[in-house]
């Protein structure tokens, strides 16, 4: 009997092992399975006189079925764009590819709250791409009610991206007598305040403004 627990054991531990989405991997991110190769990639900014090391490039990736979510990964790729030789690719869940995560210097990751939690697209996107070390990355999201999960759900995403080996950061609020930093970005969009407010946009913007400038300061290997 032991014996069978075992050797079953063992055939799961092998098939891990040999399993792409389980091997780790370089810092490129390329090991992520089971998405298709390459599709348009095009970058929304790009300036021709910053230095090597201050290009990077940000994948924004989203899952969103009413809009609200969609409307904040565009505040987060509007803060991308606000730092110059940062170019941002913006994307559905579903329309990600290897290129993209391998391409990627940082990922931003976005979902609706659902139940209190990740939404499953975006948890399966997740569960099916391996390791992506050496990257920085940051988490938003929207939920229809004040304390429905939204920020459960940011953390949730952040923990995802640290298990990727993702360098995680957030928004930094700068108030003139203090400072702030923040988990990620969140949008309460049902009653009484529906939708994704001026502010809530802003911290959208914040949040992607701070993870391409930590990106760029940690490729160029100094603040
Ligand atoms: C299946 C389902 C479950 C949901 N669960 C929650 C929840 O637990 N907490 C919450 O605040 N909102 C919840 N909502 C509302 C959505 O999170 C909210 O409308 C969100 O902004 C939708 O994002 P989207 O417009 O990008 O699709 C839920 C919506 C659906 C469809």
């Amino acid at each position: 009997m032991k014996r069978t627990i075992f050797n079953s054991l063992l055939t799961v531990l092998i098939v891990l092992a040999s399993t792409p989405a389980y091997a780790g991997g370089e810092p490129g991110g390329g090991n992520a399975p089971a998405i298709p190769p390459s599709s348009t990639n095009a970058p929304a900014s790009s300036s021709a006189t910053v230095s090597a090391d201050e290009a990077v490039n940000i994948l924004i990736v989203y899952f969103s079925m009413t809009g609200n979510t969609e409307k904040m990964a565009t505040g987060v790729q509007e803060g991308v764009e606000r730092v110059a030789g940062a170019t941002v690719t913006l994307k559905k869940v579903d329309e990600v590819t290897n290129d993209d995560l391998a391409a990627a210097d940082g990922i931003v990751l976005g979902s609706p709250t659902y139940w209190g939690t990740i939404a499953t697209p975006m948890k399966n996107f997740l569960d099916i791409t391996g390791f992506w070390g050496g990257k920085v990355g940051g988490a938003f999201s929207t939920g229809a009610l004040e304390t429905g999960g939204k920020e459960s759900v940011v953390v949730s995403l952040l923990l995802a991206l640290m298990m990727k080996g993702v360098i995680v950061v957030g928004p930094v609020y700068d108030f003139g007598n203090f400072q702030a930093g923040s988990l990620g970005a969140s949008a309460m969009t049902g009653p009484p305040d529906e939708g994704v407010s001026d502010s809530e946009l802003e911290e959208a913007r914040k949040l992607g403004e701070r993870v391409a400038t930590i990106t760029q300061q940690l490729k160029r290997g100094s603040p």
